[in-house]
């Protein structure tokens, strides 16, 4: 998995361990990210030092890790195809973000509106790491001399900043970093609460009958997708706008079957929301099964998630120990 000496681009992402995946994150991440397997050098990492800037338990980070590590494999990230790897294991990402920080204005880390709705959201427990969380980030990305770097809209103005302290670091020292492109899928699905369809499908959301999970059992699927909210007419028609409920079933449907939505529209024409969402259910049943029972195989086995991480931790530690002693080498420390 880890050869430079083709030209196979390296693609580089990370997530925090968060817990259970849901629907939104599969269709509009992980399915992406499994994608770029295929051809390219890919590390993908677990980050739980981001995962400490905010409140938290540390048995359920622990735990939260393997759960984590288990549904990436049961999603399609084979250990022996790409690296998997945990942040806290590899020496230099907090090295590399303290020489970053070096270089990286105070004002536009306070600008980053992520740290401003998080502040706000934990007003009580500002720490110095939530305002840092940008500069570690860019040192994610940067250790790798990542080429590519998919990541969900939100993170845009995270990237724009790995990509400042990038040629800010290659101007102010010489020519060091790849200055890194984000991959925003367009076609990445975006998928919102069976319940309240204006806003995205979250792990959050008080109403959970709302949120479908990757682990969710065929019951727990169905019955959320029976009861998903639609509209007053009985129209199986692509309008987000006006008609947002149906319009989602119909993404759900198109993400696993890859159909259009004229075909869908054709299909359902005049036959109902009840038959239609049965359809649905059975279509996002049939995508999860094997994903749930393959996650069902790997969580019960710490030891082949641990196999995994160690493989994807040292070619991660390799690929970053090549950087690392560019950059101190550059910024004036003695290896002696
Ligand atoms: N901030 C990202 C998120 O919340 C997670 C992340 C940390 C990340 N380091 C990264 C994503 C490096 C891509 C590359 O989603």
């Amino acid at each position: 998995m880890e050869n430079s000496s083709d030209n196979r681009k390296v693609v580089l992402t990370c997530a925090q361990p968060t817990g259970k995946l849901h629907l939104g994150n599969y269709l509009g991440a992980l399915k992406n990210w499994v994608s770029l397997i295929e051809g390219n050098e890919c590390y993908f990492g677990v980050v739980d030092m981001h995962a400490i800037t905010i409140p938290y338990v540390p048995a359920d980070l622990r735990k939260n890790v393997y759960d984590c590590v288990a549904q990436y494999i049961a999603c399609g990230m084979d250990p022996q195809k790409c690296n998997l790897f945990l942040q806290s294991s590899i020496v230099g990402h907090t090295e590399l973000a303290w020489v970053l920080g070096c270089i990286c204005p105070l004002g536009q880390l306070e600008r980053m509106t992520q740290f401003k709705d998080k502040s706000r959201k934990h007003a009580e427990a500002i720490n110095s790491g939530l305002l840092y969380y940008p500069v570690l980030m860019a040192s994610d990305i940067l250790i790798y001399n990542a080429d590519i770097v998919p990541v969900g809209e939100d993170q845009k103005q995270h990237i724009e900043l790995t990509r400042d302290l990038a040629q800010k670091f290659n101007f102010t020292y010489s020519d060091t970093f790849k200055v890194p492109e984000p991959y925003i899928p367009e076609s990445g699905a975006r998928i919102m609460s069976l319940q309240s369809p204006e806003s995205k499908m979250s792990k959050s959301d008080p109403n959970q009958a709302g949120t479908l999970y990757i682990t969710d059992k065929p019951d727990a699927l169905r019955k959320k997708i029976m009861s998903a909210v639609t509209d007053s007419d009985s129209e199986v028609r692509f309008a987000p706008g006006e008609k947002p409920g149906v319009s989602n079933l119909m993404c759900i449907m198109a993400a696993f079957t890859g159909e259009s939505m004229e075909q869908i529209q054709a299909d359902f024409a005049g036959k109902g929301y009840g038959y239609f969402k049965k359809a649905v259910a059975d279509v996002v049943v049939e995508g999860l099964t094997p994903v749930r029972e393959r996650y069902e195989q790997v969580v019960a086995d710490k030891s082949l998630i641990e196999e995994a991480l160690k493989r994807g931790n040292e070619a991660a530690q390799r690929r970053a120990d090549k950087i690392m002693s560019k950059v101190y080498r550059k910024v004036g420390f003695l290896k002696i």
